[in-house]
C-alpha cells in the first residue's frame, strides 16, 4: 500500500477518515496533532511550551515536530497515513526525504470552509484524540462517553471559535505552496470532503487503489 499524506483544513474530516483507513484497510495512523497532545499530557516543560503555541492556533516549530514524528515511523515495515504533517514548505520537503525509496500519494480534502467552524465547535474526542464524535453529526450514544472505550469526551482547547478561526488563517496562509508541489509532482487525489464520512472513505478507496 502506498504511504498517504492527508492535506486539509481543520475540521476537514482528516482524522475522521484516519480511523477508518486504519480499521478497514490496516494502515498505520500518525497524526502530529495527537504527539504534540501527548507531549502536553505529560505536563513537560516542552508540553507547557507547546501547549501555549497550540491553544493560539500557530504552528509548533518545525525541527520538534519532526523529531516526534521520527521517532515513530518504521516505514520498511508499515505504511503510513501522515495527518497533520506537512503543515508548510519546509516541512513538505523533509517529508520528501523521509519518504524517498517509498511510495506516496497525497490525498486533498477539498471543501467549502464556511461549515469547518461549527464542525469544529461541535468536535468532542477522548483524551488522545483517537475517537472523533461530533454533537450534531456523529453524537455518541451515551452524551459524554466514548462508544468505543468508554472514556470520558472532551472538547479540545483549541476547538473553541475564536482559536479555530486562527487555525484557518494558519492554513490558509501556509498550505497553498504545499499542495501545489503535490500537484506539480503528480502526486495529489483530490476528493470531496463534503459529503457524509463513508461517501468520503468510498472516495478515497477507489481513488488510492
Ligand atoms: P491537528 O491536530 O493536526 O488539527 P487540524 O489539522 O487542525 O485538524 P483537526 O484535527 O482539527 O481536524 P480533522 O481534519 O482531523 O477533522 P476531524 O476528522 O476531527 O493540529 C492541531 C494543532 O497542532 C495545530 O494548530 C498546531 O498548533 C499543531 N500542529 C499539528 N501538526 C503540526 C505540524 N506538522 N507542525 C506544526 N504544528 C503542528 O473532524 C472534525 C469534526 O467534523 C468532527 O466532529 C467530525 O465528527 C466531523 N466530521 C468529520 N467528517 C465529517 C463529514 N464528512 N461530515 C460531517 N461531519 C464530519
Amino acid at each position: 500500500m502506498k504511504n498517504l499524506i492527508l492535506l486539509g483544513a481543520p475540521g476537514s474530516g482528516k482524522g475522521t477518515q484516519s480511523a477508518k483507513l486504519v480499521k478497514e484497510l490496516g494502515y498505520f495512523h500518525v497524526s502530529t496533532g495527537n504527539l504534540l497532545r501527548e507531549e502536553i499530557a505529560r505536563e513537560s516543560e516542552l508540553g507547557k511550551r507547546v501547549k501555549a503555541v497550540m491553544d493560539a492556533g500557530q504552528l509548533v516549530s518545525d525541527e520538534l515536530v519532526v523529531e516526534l514524528l521520527k521517532a515513530n515511523l518504521n516505514l520498511s515495515e508499515n505504511s503510513y497515513i501522515f495527518d497533520g504533517y506537512p503543515r508548510n514548505e519546509v516541512q513538505a520537503e523533509t517529508l520528501n526525504g523521509i519518504l524517498e525509496g517509498h511510495q506516496y500519494l497525497a490525498v486533498y480534502f477539498k471543501l467549502d470552509t464556511e461549515n469547518l467552524v461549527e464542525r469544529l465547535t461541535n468536535r468532542r474526542v477522548t483524551k488522545d484524540g483517537k475517537h472523533i464524535y461530533n454533537l450534531k453529526t456523529n453524537p455518541p450514544k451515551v452524551a459524554g462517553v466514548c462508544d468505543i472505550t468508554g472514556e470520558e469526551l472532551i472538547q479540545r482547547d483549541d476547538d473553541k471559535e475564536e482559536v479555530v478561526r486562527d487555525r484557518m488563517k494558519v492554513f490558509d496562509s501556509t498550505m497553498g505552496p504545499v499542495i501545489d508541489k503535490y500537484r506539480k509532482l503528480g502526486k495529489v487525489i483530490e476528493v470531496n470532503a463534503d459529503q457524509s464520512p463513508e461517501a468520503v472513505f468510498a472516495e478515497i478507496k477507489g481513488k488510492i487503489d
